[in-house]
């Protein structure tokens, strides 16, 4: 579903209205948290992806139920987006961030398509030191051909109140993201499970599926990588 699935997403929007609400998902992936969100809540919700790829999967997995609740849409510019401003209640974006290197310009748009009142939630990847990563999360860029950009709490928050985000809160979620990763590595480890894992992808997937789990796990048990969630207001 997502990282985390059902659990992580009720944590990220504990304390949110979302009954009938309008929702915009920066990074909906196959469209895990928005069909969860749609059934749910029957939150109206527009993905935005940046790979087209991801756009034809998610549209093409919608239940047919959720039709009228869920589209996903490709964007390429950040600093402009399609909407009218004050349209979205509410403005999500769960593990992707990290991969943007410039996150000002599309706060900045985020905040103009929010309604005033309207809240940001926002789940990250981030660093405790700001534009470095410690030797794990490295690695991990490095063997993966992942570009992320280490942002600390502290400068996160300063770029949130500079796109004029106000009452902007942040938690620490990192340790219970590394028992969210830890446990897809034990799953991979189980015997049976790694059979039918290596039947499908084959042996070589197998292997780097797990050593990147357990990589992730141990950076955020260890505070390397951080999980932070913000919840903010326009
Ligand atoms: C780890 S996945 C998370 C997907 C989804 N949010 C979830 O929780 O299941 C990261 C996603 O972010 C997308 N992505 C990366 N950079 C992006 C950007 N600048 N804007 C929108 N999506 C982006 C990727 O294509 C990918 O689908």
């Amino acid at each position: 579903m997502s990282e985390g699935g059902a659990n992580a997403i009720d944590e990220m929007f504990h304390g949110i209205e979302l009954n009938n609400k309008i929702a915009l998902d920066v990074g909906a992936g196959l469209g895990g948290v928005a069909f969860y969100l749609a059934k749910r809540y029957q939150t109206q919700v527009t993905g935005l992806e940046i790979n087209p790829w991801l756009v034809e999967e998610s549209t093409s997995r919608t239940p047919v139920d959720l039709s009228n609740k869920v589209n996903f849409m490709l964007y390429s510019d950040s600093a402009h987006l399609n909407f009218q401003t004050n349209h979205f209640d509410i403005i999500y974006s769960k593990g992707v961030l990290v991969h943007l290197e410039n996150k000002s310009p599309l706060f900045k748009e985020l905040y103009r398509i929010l309604k005033p009142g309207g809240k940001l939630i926002i789940n990250d990847w981030l660093s405790p030191v700001q534009e470095q990563w410690n030797n794990k999360v490295k690695e991990l860029c490095e063997s993966e051909g992942f570009a992320f950009y280490a942002v600390s709490p502290s400068n996160y928050s300063d770029l949130l109140q500079q796109a004029g985000f106000k009452h902007i809160q942040h938690q620490d979620k990192q340790a219970v993201y590394a028992q969210y990763n830890q446990s897809i590595a034990d799953w991979l480890r189980n015997e049976t499970n790694a059979e039918l894992f290596k039947a499908r992808f084959g042996s070589k997937a197998w292997e780097e599926a797990l050593w990147g789990y357990q990589l992730i796990a141990a950076s955020m048990q260890e505070g390397e990588l951080l999980v932070s969630l913000f919840h903010a207001q326009k």
